[in-house]
């Protein structure tokens, strides 16, 4: 392990002005989002959305830090042999590695998940770096509802997050550890602070027991918001403040950065949210984003598969990964939208 060079790389990641691109949908996500635009989903295809998106500037050496791929990307190469890895290398951006292997329903806890992906990581993480990555993601995934979640629940997930993260760690990787507290539900806004300080307190007992290097890791948390189903209506100051009271209560100081996953809000909400924490707050880490949607549903749709769409879909993307990237700073503003 070269802890220095992990502490390095961390910081990198959370660095001002920039976030993360999380690219690394599954084979059966990419699919269902390639539906919604009529576009079959094959290697190809998959190539060639994720190549256009990897060659956008000024986007990707301008506001993205980084790019969590996922492991047929990882291995993938331009129509011209160039692999992916040396696209986003080029534009100065990290390249990163989705290592778990999905969340699976939880044995004798209906309705709640367990991560799966420890067999056998140790190995694939050697892989993963021979290969260029220098971060991963794990993601866990608590569900609210009626008795849950459970704190056996809570307990499994942060375990296998520390047992992966350490992983990660000798290796020479940093681990983004993202337990996700789901937007699913009528829950309130109150509800999803108080499972998400639940979860991250263990969390971070859990990274200590299993001796992982704060400083060389991120954060990857979903903010305190009201379930997508629920009546409650909150303010971006409200959530913006909530979000930050929990992450001071639960959270080091030695985690270098926050990158929150958008987990279902508008890309506009993902953006206005993270600018108010980051305009009305002081926190001891930067804060940024490591969106999947909320960064790609704009070019998506511009894209719609079709090569005479490549200029306005990396428009689409130029466009949001500047309005993220302002908000980093606290200076995005709703007319700026357009
Ligand atoms: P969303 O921003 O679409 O929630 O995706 C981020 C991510 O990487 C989820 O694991």
């Amino acid at each position: 392990m070269n802890i220095d060079e992990l502490c390095q790389t961390a910081r990198a990641m959370v660095q001002k002005g920039k976030g993360i691109l999380a690219a690394d949908e599954s084979t059966g996500t990419i699919a269902k989002r390639f539906d919604s635009i009529g576009v079959a989903s094959t290697a190809d295809s998959r190539r060639d959305w994720r190549e256009m998106l990897f060659r956008t500037e000024p986007a990707m050496s301008e506001y993205i830090s980084g790019v969590i791929l996922y492991d047929e990307t990882l291995r993938q190469s331009t129509a011209d042999g160039t692999p992916l890895v040396e696209i986003i290398r080029r534009a100065g951006a990290i390249p990163g590695i989705k290592v778990d292997t999905g969340a699976q329903d939880m044995a004798g806890f209906a309705g709640e998940k367990i991560t799966a992906g420890l067999d056998g990581l140790r190995a694939r993480m050697k892989e993963y770096h021979d290969l260029g990555a220098r971060f991963a993601k794990w993601r866990a995934v608590i569900t609210i509802g009626d008795g849950r979640p459970t704190e056996t629940c809570i307990r499994s997930n942060c375990h296998a997050l520390a047992r992966y993260a350490a992983i990660c760690q000798e290796a020479s990787i940093v681990p983004i550890v993202e337990p996700e507290v789901l937007m699913d539900g009528a829950h309130t806004m109150e509800r999803c602070y108080a499972v998400t300080e639940h979860t991250l307190k263990h969390l971070y007992m859990e990274l200590f027991c299993h001796r992982v290097v704060l400083e060389g890791t991120v954060l990857k948390p979903n903010m305190v918001l009201p379930g997508k189903d629920s009546h409650q209506k909150a303010s971006v100051e409200e959530v913006a403040s909530a979000t930050v009271k929990c992450l001071k209560a639960t959270v080091p100081v030695a985690v270098p950065g926050i990158a929150f996953l958008s987990g279902g809000q508008s890309d506009v909400e993902a953006t206005a949210h993270l600018n108010a924490m980051n305009a009305n707050h002081d926190t001891p880490w930067n804060l940024t984003y490591s969106y999947g949607r909320a960064l790609q549903a704009a070019p998506l749709k511009a894209w719609a598969g079709k090569a005479e769409n490549y200029d306005a879909a990396q428009a689409a993307f130029n466009h949001r990964a500047r309005m993220n990237s302002l908000a980093t700073f606290g200076k995005w503003d709703k007319s700026m939208e357009g």
